[in-house]
């Protein structure tokens, strides 16, 4: 098939066009390189099933393919944060743009969205069936909101225009080709350990929040792309492990060998105290359950951060 994968060059997007590649696909890729680079698929370049555009999604695109999968938008509250504008853009402007090319080419569409759209939950763990606690007007709205209407375009689409969506919610999710500096929690300790610096802790460090393992997200990005058309989500993928920031923070200084100290500074604000998926649907419709331990995906992002620092 031919598949265009939006955001392509970024931590997730350039693991899920080496799967669809390896899989024998024709890949579109598609980045402005916001927090993309050139370097998370450069070993892709010269392969003859693989292309790539650069372009920024908030302006149209006319190209044929049969999967979309719409991936494009800066994940980290630092890089979105930026330029709150352009983030809000690139969801909805973003999400029109693909739809609409999916509307022309009768492609089946799917939307990386995410746990924000709980934003601050009084339920928890997460089922898709909540509704979410989410602040419109603060320096996180425009991730949060951004992807709650480019969810409900999803679903306007589908509704109005007969459209093969489907829209996965993923939660935290960690691994090599993260940024080194995008401000994640897990690249942030991880590079803060490696450099002997101090590890910074927001709050208490008592909030938890549960970690994915990059290549078990895929696997279940790739199983919900080919459920059968009609069921459209909205999916959680995530893991359901459950951690604090504290147990996180002394995990990876055992992993490190690091002497780093840890140092608290205060919250951010609208800064979730829980996250956790509910992964019932996960399981019941594409079989899928996260494999890699928290032990195991710390081991390896370490090794890929060793690498990058060292380079
Ligand atoms: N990693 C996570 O934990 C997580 C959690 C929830 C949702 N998501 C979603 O998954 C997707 C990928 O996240 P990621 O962690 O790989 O982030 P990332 O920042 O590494 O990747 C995003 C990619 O989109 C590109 N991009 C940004 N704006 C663009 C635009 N206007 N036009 C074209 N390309 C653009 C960036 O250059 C980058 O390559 C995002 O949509 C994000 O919201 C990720």
């Amino acid at each position: 098939m031919k598949v265009l994968v939006t955001g392509g060059a970024g931590f997730l997007g350039s693991h899920l066009c080496d799967r669809l590649v390896a899989a024998g696909h024709e890949v579109l890729c598609v980045d402005n390189y916001f927090t993309g680079s050139r370097r998370n698929i450069a070993h892709l370049l010269t392969h003859p099933m693989f292309e790539i555009i650069r372009h920024d999604v908030t302006f149209p695109l006319y190209v044929e393919t049969d999967r979309i999968f719409n991936l494009a938008c800066p994940a980290s509250p630092v890089h979105y944060q930026f330029d709150p504008v352009q983030t809000t853009k690139t969801s909805v402007h973003g999400a029109i743009n693909m739809l609409g090319l999916a509307k022309r080419v009768r492609a089946r569409i799917l939307q990386a969205s995410t746990s924000e759209v709980y934003g601050d939950p009084e339920v928890h763990p997460q089922p898709e069936s909540y509704w979410g606690q989410v602040n419109p007007i603060g320096i996180r709205s425009c991730y949060d909101e951004g992807k709650r209407c480019a969810e409900t375009l999803f679903f306007d689409y589908h509704r109005q225009h007969n459209l093969d969506i489907k829209v996965m919610r993923i939660f935290n999710t960690y691994g090599p080709r993260m940024h080194p500096h995008d401000g994640r929690v897990v690249s942030n300790f991880i590079v803060q350990a490696l450099k002997g610096d101090d590890i910074t802790i927001y709050g208490d460090g008592l909030q938890t929040r549960s970690f994915c393992y990059v290549d078990d997200l895929i696997e279940g990005m790739l199983r919900l792309m080919e459920t059968e058309s009609g069921f459209t989500g909205p999916v959680n993928i995530g893991n359901p492990g459950e951690f604090t920031m504290l147990e996180l923070a002394e995990r990876v200084l055992k992993l490190t060998g690091s002497h780093s100290k840890l140092v608290f500074k205060p919250l951010p604000s609208d800064d979730p105290r829980q996250r956790q998926p509910d992964i019932a649907l996960a399981k019941e419709k594409l079989g899928w359950e996260p494999k890699v331990s928290l032990h195991d995906g710390l081991e390896r992002t370490i090794h890929y951060f060793k690498t990058v620092l060292s380079a």
